[in-house]
């Protein structure tokens, strides 16, 4: 269908992000050379749209560039080592200075409200303090690091004390130490360990790369910390890259479900990357490993772990480690890092051509997440392969769920004979009925 606006169509495709965004939280860093090159105006202005849609922002900057400048200027050459200068009182006066120069910069454009700007109408609050703590660098081989630390923790209840009043947190690549001193700290550090520990939903990196490439040039759409890790090899220490590269391993390591790579060269990839089905950076992901097999033998304990908690509040029948070693192979299992998180069965009942569907089970820390669907979906394969015609379902709990997929009401009369016969009149188990033709 023809549209006269292209834009309605595209502002269409992106609701689905939008809902998705809305209420996350999403450390973002700006690396000092994306002001230093001009592009700090249209990223405060992708930032306000996205306070605008309800993200939780928390907003790391890096001042590397501006530091190098002032202190060339001052005729200065900080020593190096290990890919961090050595931090001396001297070079601390100017770290500290540009800091505090670069976060006014970044309130006073958040504060931008006149007519015909982005954020005209934008109520957007910044705020900054002593969020982060830091622990100095020391002596290592030889060479006192002085002011130049490393965080020892991000002040995450205060953090998100701020993001739940609606206000945007800043974070400069500095932090306080409890004997009262200031600390140099590397923004994409300060940024992963944030994202670490608020549990973010996103950090996003805006470097000078738009992502990870492999040895044939291609950009890498999704990597887990696995894969990405073997390329610090080849990054020169301290460089961007090898920054980037370790900070979103970690973070990947640590829980943080998915960190963006992006370049600010590129204008629209911020956006690009939040709204769009493909996105355009590499992502860097924990390799989730998940599988859902036959169970075996083997898995009888960690079955026995799932279900006996939903047994005792009634929700499953009670079945015992005899029962269950007896029939498994008539179960399935989702496995997930070693542990059973997910199970169910498939009892045939030849003679009337139906399968009962019986213990539907997901681990509570992984419901959500469409497992149980997944599982339906597989025994619905299996049964048909055993040229059964329909499911049913004894549930006390769990009617409404089977209702939404697929299953109808039906009484006794509905069941095989022989489970007709043990049908436990005094569960007043709800009888649900889905046909496989
Ligand atoms: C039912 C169960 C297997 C679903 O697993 P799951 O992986 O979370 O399933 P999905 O992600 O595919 O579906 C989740 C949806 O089902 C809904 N749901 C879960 N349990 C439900 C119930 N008892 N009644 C109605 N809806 C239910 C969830 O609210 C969620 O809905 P939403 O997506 O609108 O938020 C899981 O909740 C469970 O283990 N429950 C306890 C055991 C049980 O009752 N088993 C049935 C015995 S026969």
């Amino acid at each position: 269908m023809d549209t006269r606006f292209p834009f309605v169509d595209w502002f269409r495709n992106s609701s689905p992000y939008i809902n998705a965004h809305r209420g996350r939280t999403f450390v973002i860093l700006i690396e000092g050379e994306a002001m230093a090159n001009g592009r700090g105006e249209q990223l405060i202005q992708d930032l306000a749209l996205l306070h605008t849609l309800g993200v939780h922002l928390v907003v790391a900057f890096g001042i590397r560039p501006q530091v190098q400048q002032a202190l060339a200027a001052a005729g200065i050459a900080p020593r190096r080592h290990e890919g961090r200068w050595v931090a001396d009182t001297a070079i601390m006066g100017h770290v500290e200075r540009i800091a505090a120069e670069q976060r006014l910069w970044l309130e006073a454009r958040l504060s931008l409200g006149l007519p015909n700007t982005p954020l005209h109408g934008v109520e957007l609050t910044a705020v900054s303090g002593n969020l982060v703590m830091a622990k100095p660098l020391g002596v290592r081989e030889g060479i006192d690091f002085h002011h130049s630390g490393e965080v020892r923790r991000v002040r995450a209840p205060a953090v998100q004390g701020l993001l739940e009043k609606g206000s945007l947190v800043l974070l400069p690549p500095l932090g306080f130490s409890s004997t009262g001193e200031v600390f140099d700290l590397d923004a994409a550090e300060v940024a992963q360990q944030a994202a670490v520990a608020l549990s973010a939903d996103k950090l996003i990196l805006l470097g000078e790369a738009p992502g990870l490439y492999d040895e044939s040039g291609a950009l890498q759409r999704q990597l887990t910390p696995a894969e990405a890790e073997p390329l610090l090899a080849g990054a020169t220490p301290g460089s961007e890259a090898a920054r980037h590269l370790t900070a979103a391993c970690i973070a990947a390591r640590h829980g943080v479900a998915r960190t963006h790579l992006l370049s600010w060269h590129d204008h629209d990839a911020l956006l690009g990357e939040l709204f769009t089905r493909d996105g355009v950076g590499t992502m860097i992901t924990q390799h989730r490993y998940e599988q859902l097999r036959p169970a075996e033998l083997g898995d009888v304990g960690g079955l026995l772990e799932l279900l006996e908690p939903l047994e005792r509040r009634g929700m499953l029948v009670p079945r015992s480690r005899e029962r269950l070693e007896h029939e498994i192979d008539d179960y399935l299992v989702i496995e997930r890092d070693g542990m059973v998180v997910g199970c169910a069965a498939l009892h045939a009942f030849g003679e009337a051509a139906m399968g009962e569907l019986a213990c539907v089970a997901i681990h509570p820390d992984y419901r959500g997440g469409a497992r149980g669907s997944v599982l339906l979906a597989e025994v619905e394969r299996r049964a048909r392969r055993l040229g059964l015609s329909a499911l049913f379902v004894l549930t006390t709990h769990t009617a409404h769920w089977f209702v939404e997929h697929g299953f109808g009401p039906a009484d006794i009369a509905a069941l095989p004979p022989l489970k007709r016969d043990t049908y436990n009149h005094a569960r007043q188990s709800k009888i649900l009925v889905k046909s496989l033709a």
